[in-house]
């Protein structure tokens, strides 16, 4: 059987300490990794790290400043001998209707997500090219970064941001053997996102029911598309966007929502008639 094998890899992982980030520094530790997880809260990585094992490092940084970044990936080289894979997952959003955001709002969601993926990116490239090795950077933006989105204008705009960059540097560093990807979740409900992003239990239950599979996504399925860009089964793979939400992005195409009806009897039943009522008609 085919299996994802990351032994002796090492993966940086921004966001590292919490939700998804967290989710992925266990799943690519499983697979045999060394996982370097950074964040702005030390008593919150230092306790994953202690959670996840001796093969996940703690290492504060704020992805918004090139010094901590610059530092940060120093000594991540210094202390586990090299880096082959950066993840850039850490990200910050809520919601707000867009006229009431201030500036400064703005700026504090697009210099984490576009700013800090930015400085990340361009220190890891930058190293990969001077010691002539190759490297994947792994994007983590969202479903709506081609449609834009209602109430979360500055993450809509970041990661929007977020997937050029992939799709730029996938191409401009394929000839050092450098893969960019980004993959893009859908609904996947952790405690950091849900909190900020879904106002209440109604909504939440209203947002469930439209969603085509009825369930939101876990942590671990995230975690094992990661693992598999991230090894050495997808050398041809780069800048691809690859979504990871149940179809819930297609929920706009003009006849889907037909699909909302539950009984697909009644639904046939009503194609059936159409079909009658036209037949013979030019
Ligand atoms: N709605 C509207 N504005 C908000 C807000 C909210 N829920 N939360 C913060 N802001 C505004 C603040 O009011 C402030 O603007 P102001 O000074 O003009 O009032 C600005 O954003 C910066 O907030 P601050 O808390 O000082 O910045 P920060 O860098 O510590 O926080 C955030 C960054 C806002 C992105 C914060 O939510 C965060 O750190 N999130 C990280 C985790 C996360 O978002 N996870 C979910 C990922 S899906």
């Amino acid at each position: 059987m085919l299996q994802v094998d990351l032994t002796g890899k090492v993966i940086v992982v921004t966001g590292g300490g919490t939700g998804l980030g967290k989710a992925m520094a266990k799943t690519f530790a499983a697979c045999g990794a060394q996982v370097a997880i950074c964040g702005r809260r030390q008593a919150i990585i230092e306790a994953t790290a202690q959670e996840l094992g001796p093969a996940v490092h703690a290492y504060p940084c704020d992805v918004r400043e090139w010094e901590s970044v610059s530092a940060f990936l120093e000594r991540v080289v210094n202390d586990l001998g090299k880096i082959d894979a950066v993840v850039n997952n850490a990200a910050g959003n809520f919601l707000a209707a867009s006229e009431t955001l201030s500036p400064r709002a703005f700026r504090a969601v697009v210099d984490i997500v576009l700013t800090g993926t930015f400085h990340v990116s361009r220190w890891a490239g930058a190293y990969w090219i001077e010691h002539r090795r190759p490297g994947h950077i792994l994007n983590i933006v969202t479903t709506y970064t081609d449609t834009g989105c209602a109430f979360v204008l500055p993450s809509a705009a970041a990661k929007a941001g977020v997937q050029a960059l992939t799709l730029s540097l996938a191409y401009e560093w394929a000839p050092y053997h450098i893969r960019v990807n980004a993959i893009a979740p859908g609904p996947f409900p952790t405690e950091g996102a849900w909190s900020r992003l879904m106002p209440n239990a109604n909504f939440e239950e209203m947002y469930k029911n439209r969603l085509p599979t009825k369930r939101y996504g876990c942590p671990e399925e995230l975690g094992a598309l990661a693992a598999f860009l991230l090894s050495d089964l997808a050398p041809y793979l780069t800048g691809a966007v690859i979504p990871i939400d149940g179809a819930e992005r297609l929920q706009g195409a003009m006849f889907n929502y037909l699909a909302q009806v539950a009984d697909r009897e009644t639904l046939k039943a009503a194609f059936a008639a159409l079909k009658e009522a036209t037949r013979g008609s030019t």
